[in-house]
């Protein structure tokens, strides 16, 4: 079964101590060795070639700072990466504020609302912006330069005015929830989201549902108005609402344009007025009729459009115009309508632009145009009061934001640093300042 087992060579190597000592070469290491060879070599090689190297640099020949560079520098300041100088003012030291100061300043933060009027120049421009990284994006600053402070504010400073002191990383638990608790949606004007996105498609007096948000909130490369058009009466309502400013008194049975969805209630009546003297014009013996209970007919045409232009007035104002409005007090029949402001962001009474709903961060709709909006307000479809706050949360943001390993889990996607009103203008420089060397020698062709 088994085979019988040949001895391995090792074991007939001679292994006692003259054996073993005559198998080492006493010559090795005057013996010629290609090792030996190069680094004999490279001791000369090294220190000549280093010295001829630095002969440009000396002499200031040649775009040679680069070797003793640490990197490419970011993208906006890529077009001047050749002149160290202008970063580095002060060689082998650090890259001083007022350096950077020269070209642009960092207003000072707390970012928007607040300002303790001192600056925070405990942290230096170049800590946060840091250079030499790749052609990264310079204003993407890590999440240590804001925790080193946030995560406890009331260490860096007396008077902190925020609730929310302690903020250590995007993270439910770590950072407030927002919108701010106790905002309201107090706009005075009537909105039924769902009755406008049933979950099964109708179609109501040839209209039909449900309807798309875009209708309404139309997406906008206008970067300033958050991403979204206003919402208008003209271009999101009437196509639909026209009945609700119809006003011929239903019991004449004819036909008129409805009113014009006005500001000025003078231009209605005027409209109303003009609708009944082409009406009478046309058809005389609609003069006659009786125009309200009692059934007796006006005394002439000229009684008769007066009061059809009143009591269709009374009949707008009283009835049609509460469809979406509400009213703050009649003056006389007309209805003192409460403002509704640009219907966009958060309604303030005092502010016809109206208010972010979130005052502290940024926030772009067109950044996130691939986006569901009900990925963001998943409670819109079914909000039948105006009153209800449909707004995004922290819930809505932290799948991407936080958790993505990304870039955009920085604190700095979401929110300003500087305080950008406090921004200064500064010494401005030529092309030939920047970008300097290229401008210089254009004889030796770098066109
Ligand atoms: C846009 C400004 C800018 C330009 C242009 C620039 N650097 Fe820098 N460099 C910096 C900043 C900022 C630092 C970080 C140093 C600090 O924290 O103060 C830095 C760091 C360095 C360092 C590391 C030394 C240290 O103090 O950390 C070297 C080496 C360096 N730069 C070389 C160069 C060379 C060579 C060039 C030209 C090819 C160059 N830099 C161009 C801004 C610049
Ligand atoms: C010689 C002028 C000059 C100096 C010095 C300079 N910058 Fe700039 N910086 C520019 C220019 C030019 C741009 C491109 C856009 C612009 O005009 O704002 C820019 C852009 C930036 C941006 C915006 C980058 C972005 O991603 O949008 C930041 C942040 C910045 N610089 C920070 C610094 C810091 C920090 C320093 C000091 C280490 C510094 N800069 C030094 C000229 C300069
Ligand atoms: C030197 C300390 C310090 C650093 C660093 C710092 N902050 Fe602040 N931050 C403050 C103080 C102090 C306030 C004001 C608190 C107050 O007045 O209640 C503030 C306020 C804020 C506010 C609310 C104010 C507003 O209206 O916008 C935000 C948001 C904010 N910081 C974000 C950041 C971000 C993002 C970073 C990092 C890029 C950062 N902070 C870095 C100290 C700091
Ligand atoms: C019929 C037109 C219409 C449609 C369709 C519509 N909206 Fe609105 N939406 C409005 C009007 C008008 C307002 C202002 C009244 C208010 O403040 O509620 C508004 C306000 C809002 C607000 C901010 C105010 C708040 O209540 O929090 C959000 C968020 C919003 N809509 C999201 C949506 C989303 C998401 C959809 C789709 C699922 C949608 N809307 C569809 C007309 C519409
Ligand atoms: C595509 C057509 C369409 C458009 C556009 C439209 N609506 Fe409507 N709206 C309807 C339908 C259908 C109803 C259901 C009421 C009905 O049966 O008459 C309705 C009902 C309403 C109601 C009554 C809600 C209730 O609780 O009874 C209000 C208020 C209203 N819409 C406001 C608006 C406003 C404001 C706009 C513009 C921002 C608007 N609608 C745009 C079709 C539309
Ligand atoms: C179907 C809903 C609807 C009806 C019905 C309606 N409105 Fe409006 N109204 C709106 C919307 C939406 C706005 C705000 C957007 C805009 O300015 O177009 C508005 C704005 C206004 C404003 C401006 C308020 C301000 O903030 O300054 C006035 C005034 C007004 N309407 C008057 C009337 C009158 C008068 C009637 C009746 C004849 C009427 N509206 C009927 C939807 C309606
Ligand atoms: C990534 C999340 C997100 C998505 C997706 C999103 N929103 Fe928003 N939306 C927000 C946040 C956050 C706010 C509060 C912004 C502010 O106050 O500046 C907001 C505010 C609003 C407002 C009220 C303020 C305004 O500008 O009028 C409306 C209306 C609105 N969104 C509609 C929509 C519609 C319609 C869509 C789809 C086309 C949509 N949103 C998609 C997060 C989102
Ligand atoms: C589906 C993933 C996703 C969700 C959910 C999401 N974001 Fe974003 N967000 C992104 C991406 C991706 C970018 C980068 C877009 C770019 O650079 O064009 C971004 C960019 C941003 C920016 C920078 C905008 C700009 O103009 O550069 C802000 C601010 C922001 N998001 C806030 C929010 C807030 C607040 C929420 C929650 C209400 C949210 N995001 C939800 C994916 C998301
Ligand atoms: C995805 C976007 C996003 C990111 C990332 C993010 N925040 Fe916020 N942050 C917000 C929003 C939205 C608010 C609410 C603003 C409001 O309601 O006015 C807020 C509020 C704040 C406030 C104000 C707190 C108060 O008491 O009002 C501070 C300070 C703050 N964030 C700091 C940070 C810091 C530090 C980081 C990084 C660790 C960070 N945030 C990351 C979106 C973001
Ligand atoms: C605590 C970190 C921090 C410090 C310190 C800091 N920055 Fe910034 N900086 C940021 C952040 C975050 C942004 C992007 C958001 C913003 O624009 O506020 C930014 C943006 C900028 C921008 C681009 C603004 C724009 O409009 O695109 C410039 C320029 C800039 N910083 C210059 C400076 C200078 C100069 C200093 C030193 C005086 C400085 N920063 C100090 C965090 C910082």
């Amino acid at each position: 079964m088994a085979k019988e087992e040949k001895p391995i060579p090792y074991q007939s190597r001679i292994l006692d101590t003259k054996g073993v000592a005559q198998r080492l070469d006493l010559r090795y290491l005057s013996k010629p060795n290609r090792f030996n060879d190069l680094r004999r070599k490279l001791t000369w090689i090294a220190p000549l070639v280093a010295a001829i190297a630095c002969i440009p640099f000396l002499t200031g020949i040649g775009p040679l700072d680069k070797v003793f560079s640490n990197g490419p520098v970011s993208k906006s300041h890529a077009i001047f990466e050749q002149n160290c100088q202008l970063c580095h003012a002060q060689a082998f030291s650090k890259v001083a504020d007022a350096t950077c100061n020269q070209c642009h300043d960092g207003a000072s933060h707390p970012a928007k609302m607040i300002d303790t009027g001192k600056p925070n120049r405990e942290v230096r421009c170049a800590t946060c912006h840091e250079e030499h990284r790749g052609s990264s994006e310079l204003k993407i600053v890590a999440n240590r330069n804001c925790t080193t402070c946030h995560a406890s504010l009331k260490q860096s400073g007396t008077g902190i005015q925020l609730t929310n002191v302690v903020i250590s990383a995007f993270k439910e638990g770590k950072h407030p929830n927002f919108p701010q608790p106790g905002l309201v949606d107090n706009r005075p004007l009537k909105l039924n989201h769902a009755i406008h996105m049933p979950k099964d498609a109708k179609t109501i007096r040839g209209m039909k549902l449900p309807m798309k948000c875009t209708e309404c909130h139309t997406p906008s490369a206008n970067l300033a108005s958050g991403g979204l058009e206003p919402v208008t009466f003209d271009k999101n309502c009437m196509q639909c609402h026209k009945r609700e400013l119809e006003f011929v008194l239903p019991g004449l049975a004819v036909e008129a344009a409805p009113a014009p969805h006005t500001k000025d209630a003078l231009k209605i009546r005027q409209f109303i007025l003009e609708t009944y003297q082409n009406l009478a014009a046309a058809n005389p013996s609609l003069t006659r009729r009786p125009l309200d209970r009692d059934m007796n007919p006006e005394p002439n045409a000229a009684s008769w459009i007066a009061k059809a232009t009143k009591m269709s007035e009374e009949y707008l104002f009283n009835h049609k115009c509460k469809y979406c409005h509400e009213y703050a007090a009649m003056d006389g029949s007309f209805p003192v309508i409460r403002k509704v402001n640009r219907i966009q962001g958060r309604y303030v009474e005092s502010k016809p632009e109206g208010e972010p709903w979130l005052q502290r961060a940024e926030f772009s709709h067109r950044a996130h145009r691939a986006l569901d909006c009900a990925g963001c307000h998943a409670q819109a479809k079914t909000s039948t009061k105006t009153s209800d706050v449909l707004v995004a949360g922290m819930k809505d943001c932290t799948a991407c934001h936080g958790a993505s390993g990304t870039q955009i889990d920085n604190c700095s996607t979401c929110h300003a640093y500087h305080n950008k009103s406090k921004e200064q203008d500064h010494d401005r420089r030529s092309l030939q300042q920047l970008i300097g060397k290229l401008f210089s020698i254009p004889s030796q062709g770098y066109y």
